[in-house]
């Protein structure tokens, strides 16, 4: 990867005290993401032991950014609290403030007047990308090209840390069945597997080496928060001990093998203990059993919300539990600067308890270099170089291209032609230079994005017109001005079908505003928002040559544009460069390979559908079509609309010859799959080779399938590759009967192909 930066030297953290900022050799190069420093936790004993209990507590306590810092200093209420906490060393790390200059002022406060000179860590959701955005991570997570995950999240990583920021709360590694939840666009969608992949890659790209252009990674939500009921925000998770181990904690093993320094604990429960407070999950299993080194911090006012939960009688309460859990730092609830140091005299939570959470925090600042130098990330020249260089916008539009997934091409509508045609180009989302960069880029600037008009425009040999035809319709609440709120207008209609008649294609950009998904963003139908599923059908009255580009945060169920749209582009959103990136596909400069990283429902009765699932006692294999008692449903199809791993190429690829070197292989032994993969079309492509295993029978139900390898392959038309997986016993282990990870001795069948529909199958047994 491109940003690889030295490391520095610690030195002890009382030479803070005397004034001396600390050495700035760099030592030799390390591997990527290391979480063991040699001496460091000498250091934070040597630390440890010159704090009260008081100033533990404050290690443990983390503010939202308070005041305008270029301001005059609070002198009244909460701010004033907290500015004077900040000044007794009462305040561990802050939330939302950025720019060095900001940040630079607050750690001066931090270093220079509290007794002990302990540096602040301020973290920050930099979720995908900082002023550069790159795509939504859902988008992301359809290019299944790790290399280029990893340097997105490098870049992000880049730019917020030059900006002054150390710590960003991603990668969110939930995964998500429902695309009613509106942080799906957060995450890496249905499968674990995947999810883990992607878990890594980011962990590695935000954390680089650890050096001035890092951050440290925040892996959230743990756990469960993707499952809440109906796919409300916020609302009541109620998972098996079988889902939470096989689909939803591996991403969060993996993050954290990976040397993720942090982890955040969510907002939902888990049989019936909220997370914050639920100590199987981070004291036994996460610190205990996984060994994990770096601490827990609360999601925002998480702790305080044990008390609605009713969990918790008062916010004393909330905090005891929270601390006996192992939930080490409290995000805004100030529930332990209130009552942890009372708690711990009166005996309730033991002083182990809380020399452990300040340890863990202690040891991340010191492994961040901060105690090292507390203004290592505050040097205003290295922030007006690094911000929006233009090889990071190079890199957002590479993984922006990456991002799209050509869902159908009829009628070779796509690629446009360069020359001579008349192209009508309708949707409010079309000239949007904001909706683009999506949910959760807090640290970019409205207006920055290039909209898709912006990047046809690029293409000077056809006649392009713009209509927006009809608004998005946001709906109420968001965080957006007034545009895009209107449902009913259709006074655009006739502007837009005048246009389409003059027009040999028409290109129209519809579905939901960037900010439409995102934290309490769900929603109960996955239609095109507001009037445009209703411009759609107009349009196509007036002219059916319609490439229909999607912009959206989830999965949409589009029925009737998948069976009448001969072209459609699924283009999330993308970012920064998301207008550029479409106008290439579109023309035919970058061929599509993206594959769909959760299902498309055909409707939202079929939600949560998600291609894994189990087979069920009545899985209607041959039952006659009049029979009605089998699992389906009288009105729909039980298959999604696209499934998971789908995605055509202005390319084919046949599959064929699949081989396996053995029938059985059982512990430390593998076998080895190998499939030819041909390049039958006309024009060069990349393709995504998958591969699934179904273990048939086994100690608990297993799923239909599921996704057990990947790679990514490029073919000239007409070459052909030889592909190769290697299934060894870690890959046919799960959590079973047993209540443990181990290898089931049974039967396997292996199917590999570009999506989860592959039927190109063999079978294999482990053995004991
Ligand atoms: C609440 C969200 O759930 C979490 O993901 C985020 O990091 C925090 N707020 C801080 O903004």
């Amino acid at each position: 990867m491109k940003y690889k930066f030295s490391k520095y030297v610690f030195v002890a953290p009382l030479a803070l005290a005397i004034g001396c900022g600390g050495s700035k050799q760099p030592v030799a190069q390390q591997p990527v993401v290391q979480t063991e420093k040699t001496g460091i936790d000498r250091k934070v004993d040597s630390v440890l032991a010159l704090m009260t209990l008081e100033e533990k507590v404050g290690q443990m306590n983390q503010y939202n950014g308070f005041w305008e810092v270029t301001g005059p200093a609070p002198k009244d209420g909460a701010a004033a609290i907290k500015y004077d906490h900040l000044k007794k060393g009462w305040v561990g790390s802050m939330l939302n403030v950025r720019g060095v200059k900001d940040v630079k002022a607050l750690q001066k406060i931090a270093v220079e007047e509290t007794r002990l000179h302990i540096p602040v860590i301020f973290g920050f959701d930099v979720i995908h990308g900082y002023k550069t955005v790159s795509p939504i991570p859902l988008a992301e997570s359809a290019s299944w090209d790790m290399e280029a995950i990893q340097q997105s999240a490098e870049i992000a990583a880049a730019e917020a840390a030059a900006s002054g920021l150390n710590w960003t709360f991603a990668p969110m590694v939930d995964v998500s069945r429902d695309a009613r939840w509106g942080r799906v666009m957060e995450g890496a969608g249905e499968d674990p597997f995947l999810n883990s992949r992607i878990a890594e890659a980011r962990v590695k790209g935000f954390q680089g080496d650890l050096g001035e252009l890092s951050l440290a990674a925040c892996v959230k939500h743990f756990a469960g928060y993707a499952f809440a009921e109906s796919g409300r925000d916020y609302n009541t998770v109620d998972v098996s001990d079988n889902t939470l181990h096989n689909i939803i904690l591996p991403p969060f093993k993996a993050a954290s093998d990976a040397g993720a320094l942090t982890f955040m604990n969510s907002f939902n429960e888990l049989e019936g203990i909220p997370s914050t407070g639920n100590g199987y999950l981070q004291r036994e299993l996460l610190k205990g059993e996984w060994g994990f080194k770096g601490f827990v911090v609360s999601d925002w006012g998480s702790m305080g919300e044990m008390i609605p939960h009713g969990y918790a009688k008062d916010l004393k309460d909330a905090a005891m539990k929270a601390a006996n859990a192992g939930s080490d730092m409290d995000m805004e609830s100030s529930g332990y600067i209130e009552h942890l140091a009372a708690l711990v005299k009166e005996g309730k939570v033991s002083q182990e308890k809380v020399d452990d959470a300040v340890r863990r925090i202690l040891r991340v600042k010191f492994m961040l270099g901060l105690f090292d130098n507390p203004y290592k990330y505050c040097d205003e020249t290295r922030e007006k170089e690094t911000i929006g260089k233009k090889e990071f916008h190079d890199g957002v539009l590479d993984m922006a291209k990456k991002s799209i997934v050509l869902l159908k091409n009829e009628k070779n509508l796509l690629p446009l032609a360069k020359q001579g045609k008349k192209i009508a180009l309708i949707g409010a989302l079309a000239n949007d230079k904001t909706s683009p960069l999506g949910s959760w880029r807090i640290g970019a600037d409205d207006g920055t994005a290039v909209s898709v008009l912006e990047g046809m425009q690029q293409y000077k040999g056809n006649q392009l017109t713009y209509t927006k035809g009809a608004d998005v319709a946001l709906g109420k609440p968001v965080f957006v001005s007034e545009t895009h709120i209107n449902t009913t207008d259709k006074s655009g209609f006739a502007e837009a079908v005048k246009a389409a008649k003059a027009a040999d294609v028409v290109v129209m950009v519809l579905g939901e505003h960037g900010l439409q998904t995102g934290e309490g963003r769900s929603r109960s139908d996955l239609g095109l928002p507001g009037v445009q599923q209703e411009l759609l059908e107009t349009i196509y009255k007036a002219n059916p040559n319609i490439v229909l580009v999607l912009n959206n945060g989830r999965p949409l169920a589009l029925p009737w544009a998948a069976e009448n749209i001969p072209a459609i582009v699924e283009a999330w959103h993308l970012g920064t460069e998301a207008g550029n990136a479409v106008a290439q596909v579109l023309y035919g400069d970058y061929n599509p390979s993206g594959k769909l990283p959760m299902s498309f429902p055909r409707n939202v009765g079929q939600v949560p559908i998600y291609y894994n699932h189990k087979t069920t006692g009545r899985p209607g294999n041959g039952q006659p079509t009049e029979s009605v008692f089998w699992s389906h449903y009288t009105d729909v199809a039980n298959s999604p609309q696209y499934p998971f791993g789908y995605g055509l190429s202005y390319t084919t690829f046949s599959y064929g010859n699949l081989k396996i070197s053995g029938n059985s292989f059982g512990k430390n032994g593998k076998i080895t799959v190998t499939v030819d993969v041909t390049n039958t079309g006309k024009v060069e492509g990349k393709e995504i080779v998958q591969l699934y295993l179904h273990d048939l029978v086994a100690s608990v139900t297993r799923p239909v399938r599921e996704l057990k390898g990947f790679k990514n392959i490029s073919l000239k038309p007409g070459e052909t590759k030889t592909v190769s997986f290697i299934i060894d016993e870690e890959l046919v282990t799960f959590y079973t009967a047993n209540k443990k990870f181990e290898a089931e001795p049974g039967d396997f069948t292996v199917f590999v192909g570009g999506d989860s529909n592959a039927t190109l199958n063999a079978s294999f047994s482990y053995t004991e």
